[in-house]
């Protein structure tokens, strides 16, 4: 797919912008802080509902402005879609497909499909858990865009369990407390099972993907191997985020709901002494290792680099293999800078053929010249063609 145009309205820091988009490379130069990257945000938000830079939205609806949106002009097998998103500061955000209001804001995901590959992917080997955890359901949400729903009915569900938890660690828990509780497990598990397994199949499906990738720009034969780590599969329960879990290799949703409801079981005790859900797709990882050496503490920062390219890279090849849209919008962000010439050469030999890259950079000649089909100057907000 591509995206024929972008319109922004206060978004960052753009008043207001339309910009002609080419399909195959465009590329946009500026200086430092001029919008380059708020520009491909936009367009990697509406395919995640998510920006790789901040939580929550409220930070890209532009200063002193009360809404912002994002109008995209998609097009894929000669259709023409306009997918459009409203971000409302203290009030719902509102999105439609073709003009038609959607009901739920998030029915927008798997309209545009697209990955991002920027300097802040080096989280993904060496950060959080949840970096990971963002990373992987991204992913399942445009593969699969009925995740979406179940990971908003897991996140409803563990907020609500919590705050019973949270109850009945103060109060003591009672009879009642402890049966409403058991109707929330219930649900729990029905949705987080559903999270886990597609997380370990989606991963199995990446797998080949991704060491195909790391060879093609580390220029390297390694072996890389990833693993869904879980809590559930894990006998010692830990209060820690970054504890040290056990690996899940199961992919079906039925047996992995019975290991939950065991281990929910097991630990309903410790749960509430802690007034807190301590186990489940919340609190799970993965785990990268190349050549049997775990990625996040032991690989060099060149490793760490053609790891976090080849997740990208081995994201956007299941996406067009196993998506309904084609080619992804590709959406490199900054990142020839930071690149030795190798693999710059490498990445924009194996990127160029894309259906649609978009590439920002401060200084062109970073870019490789056959990477310059379409160029457009960022200067403090406003996006000029040539
Ligand atoms: N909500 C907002 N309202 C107004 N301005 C904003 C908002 N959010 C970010 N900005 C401004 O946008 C600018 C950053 O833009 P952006 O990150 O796109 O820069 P860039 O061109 O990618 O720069 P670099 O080359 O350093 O990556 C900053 O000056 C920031 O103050
Ligand atoms: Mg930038």
């Amino acid at each position: 797919m591509y995206i024929k145009h972008l319109s922004l309205a206060n978004f960052r820091n753009y008043e207001h912008a339309e910009v002609e988009l080419g399909r195959g490379v465009n590329l946009f130069v500026g200086e430092n802080g001029h919008g380059k990257t708020n520009l491909v945000e936009a367009i990697g938000y509406l395919s995640t509902l998510r920006s790789h830079r901040v939580a929550g939205y409220e930070s890209l609806i532009r200063i002193k402005q009360n809404s912002a949106s994002i109008r995209a002009m998609a097009h894929h097998n000669d259709r023409d879609v306009l997918v459009e998103y409203e971000m409302n500061r203290g009030s719902a955000n509102r999105a439609a497909i073709n003009k038609n209001q959607l009901t739920r804001p998030r029915d927008i995901l798997g309209s545009v499909i697209s990955v991002t590959f920027a300097p802040e992917d080096v989280e993904l080997v060496r950060g959080n858990p949840s970096d990971r955890r963002d990373f992987i359901d991204d992913l399942l949400v445009q593969l699969t865009p009925r995740f979406a729903g179940v990971i908003a009915d897991y996140e409803r569900v563990l907020k609500q369990r919590n705050t019973l938890l949270r109850t009945a660690k103060q109060t003591g828990a009672k009879g009642t407390a402890l049966s409403t509780l058991d109707a929330w497990d219930e649900q729990l598990v029905k949705f987080g099972s559903e999270i886990i397994a597609g997380r370990v199949a989606l991963v199995n499906k990446l797998k080949p993907f991704l060491e195909e990738s790391y060879a093609a720009i580390a220029l390297a034969r390694v072996a890389v191997e990833v693993l869904v780590k879980s809590s559930i599969a894990t006998a010692q329960i830990s209060f820690d985020d970054d504890a040290e879990l056990d690996s899940m290799l199961i992919e079906d949703a039925a047996a992995i709901s019975k290991i939950y409801h065991d281990k929910l079981r097991e630990i309903r005790v410790k749960e509430l002494e802690r007034g807190i859900t301590l186990v489940g797709p919340h609190r799970d990882d993965l785990v990268f290792l190349l050549n049997e050496l775990s990625a996040k503490t032991q690989s060099s920062s060149g490793e760490t680099w053609s790891l976090a390219l080849a997740l990208r890279l081995a994201s956007l090849n299941l996406l067009r293999q196993d998506g309904r849209a084609g080619d992804p919008v590709l959406i490199l962000d900054d990142v020839f800078a930071t690149l030795d010439a190798g693999r710059r050469s490498r990445l924009a030999n194996l990127v160029a053929s894309n259906e649609q890259v978009l590439i920002t950079a401060a200084v062109a000649d970073d870019v490789p010249s056959e990477l310059h089909a379409k160029v457009f100057t960022v200067t403090n907000g406003v996006v000029q063609h040539g």
